[in-house]
C-alpha cells in the first residue's frame, strides 16, 4: 500500500486518532504545521504525517530530527484534553506507553522507554516525542503530540554523531516495514491508550510506563547543565517528574536532564 494521505484516511475512518488525516510530501516540522492547523480549529484527534521533515524538531534547543524521505514516520497529532495545564507531561508519557506497546509487537521483550520522551530497542534510541501545549486563560487550548519514529533508515544513514546510539525497526529486525499498516496500529494505540487516560486517568500508564522504563528501585545518574545527581529511582509523579531519592537520603524531583543506569540494583 502506498504511503500517503488517502490511504491513511482510509484505514483510520471511525478512529478518533486518524478522523482527519493531512499528509505531506515535505514540511518543515509536522509540529509546526499542527500548530498553525490547531490554532484554526481543527478538531481532535486530526494527524498530521510528512512524508520528510526540512527542520523536524527536536526535544533539545538546536537538536534537529533528521528527517529523510520514503524512510519514517514522522507525525503530530492535535489533542484537546480537558486536563490542568501542570500535568500535560503526562500525555508525553502516555505516547511513550502506546509507542512502546506497538513497537514490542515488532520486537518481544526489547523495547523499553527512557525518561523523559525517548523510545529505545536494545538500547538505542528509535522514537522521540515532542509535546507542545498552548493554553488560553489557564486552560488547555491544544497540545501537539510529535512523534519521529524511524522505520526503514539504515545504519548509513544515520548522521555519524547518532550512528552509534540511534537506531531504526529495519535495523532492529532485518526486514523492511510497510509504513501504512505500522502507522495505522501506532494511531489505534495511541487512540486506546489516550482514551483510557480520559476515562481512568493517569494511574495505569504510570504502571505501564515504570514497567516498560525498568527504572524503578535502579540507581541512576542525572546530568542536566552542569549539575549531576545520583540516587535510586522511586518512581514518577504525577506531573511526569522522576522521583530520585539521593545519597543524602531525600527525595527529589527531577524535571530535566539525560538519564543513565549506574551498576546494578
Ligand atoms: C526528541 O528530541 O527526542 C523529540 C523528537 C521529536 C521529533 C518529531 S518528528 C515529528 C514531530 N515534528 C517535529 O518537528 N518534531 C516531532
Amino acid at each position: 500500500m502506498n504511503f500517503n494521505g488517502h490511504t491513511l484516511a482510509d484505514s483510520l475512518s471511525g478512529e478518533l486518532i486518524g478522523n482527519q488525516v493531512y499528509f505531506l510530501n515535505e514540511v518543515d516540522s509536522t509540529n509546526v504545521y499542527a500548530t498553525a492547523l490547531a490554532q484554526k480549529g481543527v478538531p481532535e484527534g486530526a494527524v498530521i504525517v510528512a512524508d520528510c521533515q526540512t527542520k523536524g524538531k527536536g526535544r533539545l534547543k538546536n537538536r534537529a530530527w533528521q528527517s529523510p524521505q520514503q524512510k519514517n514516520l514522522y507525525t503530530s497529532i492535535v489533542l484537546r484534553p480537558t486536563v490542568e495545564p501542570s500535568v500535560a507531561p503526562q500525555l508525553t508519557l502516555a505516547a511513550g506507553v502506546a509507542v512502546a506497546e506497538h513497537l514490542s509487537t515488532y520486537c518481544l521483550e526489547a523495547v523499553t522507554l527512557k525518561w523523559p520522551n525517548d523510545v529505545h530497542i536494545r538500547g538505542k534510541k528509535v522514537c522521540g516525542i515532542l509535546t507542545e501545549m498552548r493554553t488560553t486563560g489557564g486552560k488547555i487550548d491544544f497540545v501537539i503530540m510529535g512523534i519521529g519514529l524511524n522505520i526503514n533508515m539504515r545504519k548509513k544513514d544515520f548522521h555519524e554523531e547518532i550512528r552509534e546510539s540511534a537506531t531504526s525497526l529495519r535495523e532492529e529486525t532485518g526486514n523492511d516495514i510497510p509504513r501504512v499498516d505500522f502507522a495505522v496500529s501506532l494511531y489505534q494505540s495511541l487512540g486506546k491508550w489516550y482514551e483510557r487516560y480520559k476515562r481512568e486517568g493517569f494511574t495505569s500508564i504510570k504502571s505501564a510506563w515504570l514497567e516498560y522504563s525498568g527504572i524503578k528501585d535502579r540507581n541512576i545518574r542525572v546530568n542536566c547543565k552542569e549539575e549531576v545527581q545520583e540516587g535510586k529511582v522511586l518512581g514518577i509523579d504525577d506531573y511526569g517528574a522522576l522521583l530520585l531519592f539521593d545519597n543524602r537520603r531525600k527525595t527529589r524531583r527531577i524535571l530535566a536532564g539525560d538519564v543513565s543506569l549506574v551498576g546494578n540494583k
